[in-house]
């Protein structure tokens, strides 16, 4: 079904996150019927020169960030037709947004999305200037992207300056890792098999290890990458939302409302990491030169051109959530850039039976463990053990169940984007991070910040093309597990 008819601003129209993102998803979109002709997209730029050329830029981009299946020539042509590029220099004054003005008020009674997709900086400013204008119908949402903020002051900051011309409902916080199916597929495989239901707790789970690897580097954007680190950048929204996901208890409805109740709750039972915990359970590393396959691979100062930088590239923590359902079970988060391999994966590693029948003559007994791969190949597995079936003598073999939806959906692509901007022009908030989720991961991210930044603790090396520093297999490996990557290592 088409979604009613919208306007759509971007804030940032010409910049990286604009053309191989926000285009190419609503092109897809489009590509699909999910709306009408009727529609107006306005990126907006600083310069006229690149409002000149936006049509020739947004050509190029979408031929080099579709498929050649989606790429259709006419359909690119009629979708370019509903794109007014247009000049606004947000800092500056009123007169720079007339151009903006005169575009939507073509179309005074449409809903209108206004996307951020700009310095977090800036958020307050644009949003005062399109109240003055007077653009901000009842309809209006605004679409902010992380990074929101650099530690809970600016994140409460910036959610403030928003907050002064759009009331909460009206904002819509994206992670665009709630926006990929295989994420939202945790939830139904969760909440819809009693099998699994029955064991998620800490009578029956070990531990859970949540990894996303990453293989490309800083990808330009080394400005703003140094300032951050991988703590900031992926923990602190991609890490903590997929274990909330993982850990939260049923939501009553899957309205946001509720689901965001069930995830703040896991979000308020972490465990705090402070002082020496900081030191005991985290890692941070930072890559130097490596290779991946025969290519080699420049480290992380070389890429950002600077002598020295203290900035993580790679984070391995062990969380503790302090609740009922999970007392003792560790969540083990890691994440890096210039991994061996792209994945992320999410594995439940359950506990062992509670007594063996079987003597040590059958071979080693390995518990059961449910490998959810978010990506790529999105697959789900269960390693089980069983007989071996192939030998006279008792001896048992773990084997996977093995559920690989490259199989049952044979054209499967998701778009994060897609899907979440979709949502956006339905008014369906449900996969978006409320105020109080950004405050509360920061409260939990802000003191381990603190502690390195007190202790000047400077990264753990690691080379590029490897799985991190050794610290992080420390770190599991002192409490008698180890990483799983993929069945590689
Ligand atoms: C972004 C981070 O939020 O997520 C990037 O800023 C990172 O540094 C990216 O590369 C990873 O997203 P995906 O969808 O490619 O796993």
């Amino acid at each position: 079904a088409k979604v009613e008819a919208f306007d759509i601003v971007i804030f940032g129209g010409c910049g990286d996150l604009s053309l191989r993102k926000l285009m190419p998803a609503l092109y897809r979109g489009y590509l699909e019927g999910s709306y009408s002709d009727d529609c107006r997209i306005v990126p907006t730029c600083r310069n006229k020169k690149d409002v000149d050329g936006f049509t020739t830029t947004l050509t190029v981009a979408l031929k080099q960030h579709l498929s050649a299946d989606e790429y259709n020539e006419a359909l690119v042509e009629k979708f370019i037709a509903l794109v007014r590029p247009c000049v606004v220099d947000i800092t500056k004054h009123d007169k720079h947004w007339q151009g903006l003005a005169d575009t939507l008020s073509a179309a005074d009674h449409q809903s209108r999305i206004f996307y951020m997709a700009v310095a977090p900086a800036i958020y307050g400013v644009a949003c005062k200037h399109l109240s003055k204008q007077g653009l901000i119908n009842d309809s209006a949402r605004v679409v902010v992207e992380k990074p929101i903020g650099y530690d809970g002051k600016t994140a409460a900051q910036i959610n403030d300056a928003v907050a002064e011309f759009f009331t909460e409902q009206q904002i819509y916080r994206i992670d665009h890792y709630l926006g990929k199916e295989t994420v939202q597929n945790l939830m139904a495989l969760r909440f819809t098999n009693v099998i699994f239901e029955q064991l998620w707790d800490a009578k029956s789970i070990d531990h859970v290890q949540i990894s996303i690897s990453e293989t490309v580097g800083l990808e330009g954007r080394a400005g703003f990458y140094d300032g951050a680190g991988a703590l900031r950048d992926m923990v602190q929204n991609h890490l903590l939302q997929l274990l909330c996901l993982v850990a939260m208890e049923s939501p009553n409805k899957l309205d946001a409302n509720s689901i965001r109740a069930e995830k703040l709750k896991v979000l308020e039972a972490l465990r705090p990491l402070v002082g020496e915990d900081v030191e005991k359970h985290t890692v941070r590393g930072q890559y130097v030169a490596g290779a991946h396959g025969d290519d080699l691979v420049p480290g992380y100062l070389e890429e950002l051109g600077a002598p020295h930088s203290n900035t993580e590239t790679f984070v391995a923590i062990k969380a503790q959530i302090d609740n009922w359902r999970w007392s003792k079970v560790p969540f083990y988060l890691r994440t890096g850039k210039r991994l061996r391999s792209r994945s992320a994966e999410i594995v439940i590693q359950f506990k062992d039976v509670s007594h063996h029948v079987y003597d040590d003559s059958v071979g080693a007994l390995a518990p059961n463990k449910l490998i959810i791969r978010l990506q790529p190949n999105e697959n789900i597995k269960l390693t089980m053990m069983t007989k071996d079936l192939s030998s006279l003598e008792t001896k048992l073999k773990p084997v996977s169940l093995n559920l690989d939806f490259s199989d049952t959906y044979e054209d499967f692509k998701s778009d994060a984007y897609k899907r979440l901007l979709l949502d956006v022009a339905a008014n369906n908030p449900a996969l978006f991070i409320h105020r109080d989720e950004v405050d509360c991961a920061w409260g939990w991210i802000d003191p381990i910040i603190e502690q390195w930044v007190k202790t000047d603790h400077s990264p753990d090396l690691y080379r590029a093309g490897s799985w991190g520093p050794s610290a992080a297999d420390k770190l599991i490996l002192d409490d008698g597990r180890r990483w799983y990557c993929g069945g590689e290592r």
